[in-house]
């Protein structure tokens, strides 16, 4: 059987107007992600981490090499692929409910069958009564709780998710960790995550996938043999976890001095 996603030798290109060159963002990128693993992107800013991810959503094409979901060829957007915004990326007008519902109306689903997607959705990320509210309403966790149920209410094959807790203080983003880690444990979904915060890598992965810069590149594959279901507390607590940590400092830390030369 062909692995959820294949990334195969991805080379990008994009063109540097200012000095009128093309400069490499990422060069020579290949890794699979088997069903219902949980793979972070890991790296300094700049590294090709967004681009990455929008190639194998379908929003960006890659100047060479390919990326197969199921062993079908990613040519654009569908709903096999669903992304997860760090700026949440709600429609201002639209209720949460239907802000959830979007891309149930965009396939052509019923009324009937979304509001009943929509329900339960709603309930996975705890936010039964909101559905009437508009996203200015609430808070940006709340706002990303809806930006995280409108992608699994496709039930896509991969979940896409471009640094999620970014955007929220620190509190909000502890709460939202542990109930999306709680979400995913129930449901397991394959899972690109990108983050450069090491603590949320290690928690999350199973595996992590180290980019370095300059250009964008993977510099190494990081395994995370942690027993789950995780308990955030104990596991940081860990003597694995500290080794993990050390090592994808020694790495990251390493870029980022290749950077400033
Ligand atoms: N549409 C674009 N046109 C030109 N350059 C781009 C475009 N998108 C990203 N880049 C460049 O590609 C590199 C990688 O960007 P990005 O994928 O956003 O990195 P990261 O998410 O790791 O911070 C950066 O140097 C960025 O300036
Ligand atoms: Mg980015």
């Amino acid at each position: 059987m062909a692995p959820a996603l294949e990334v195969r030798n991805i080379f990008k290109q994009f063109p540097d107007k200012e000095r009128g060159i093309t400069h490499d963002v990422l060069v020579d990128v290949s890794f699979t992600a088997q069903a219902g693993e949980f793979i972070s992107l890991i790296g300094p800013s700049g590294c090709g981490k967004t681009t990455m991810l929008r190639i194998v959503h379908g929003l960006e094409t890659s100047t060479t090499g390919s990326v197969l979901c199921n062993g079908v060829a990613v040519k654009r957007p569908d709903h096999h692929r669903a992304l997860v915004f760090q700026h949440f990326n709600l429609f201002p007008w639209r209720t949460v409910h239907d802000n959830i519902g979007y891309g149930l109306e965009v396939r052509g689903d019923d009324r009937g069958k979304r509001t009943d997607r929509v329900r339960l959705m709603l309930d996975l990320v705890g936010l039964g009564g909101f559905e009437d509210y508009y996203p200015h309403e609430i808070s940006g966790g709340m706002q990303q709780r809806v930006g995280i149920a409108r992608a699994l209410a496709l039930n896509p094959d991969i979940l896409l998710m471009d640094e999620p807790f970014g955007a929220l203080d620190a509190i909000t983003r502890e709460k939202l960790q542990r109930d999306i880690s709680a979400i995913l444990e129930r449901q397991p979904k394959t899972t690109l995550f990108v983050t450069h915060n090491m603590d949320e890598a290690i928690y999350f992965s199973d595996r992590i996938l180290v980019f370095g810069t300059k250009p964008g590149r993977i510099v190494e594959e990081v395994k995370v043999n942690l027993p789950r279901p995780r308990q955030a507390d104990t596991i940081r607590a860990s003597h694995e976890f500290a080794e993990i940590r050390e090592h994808l400092w020694s790495l990251l830390s390493k870029e980022m001095q290749r950077e400033d030369h």
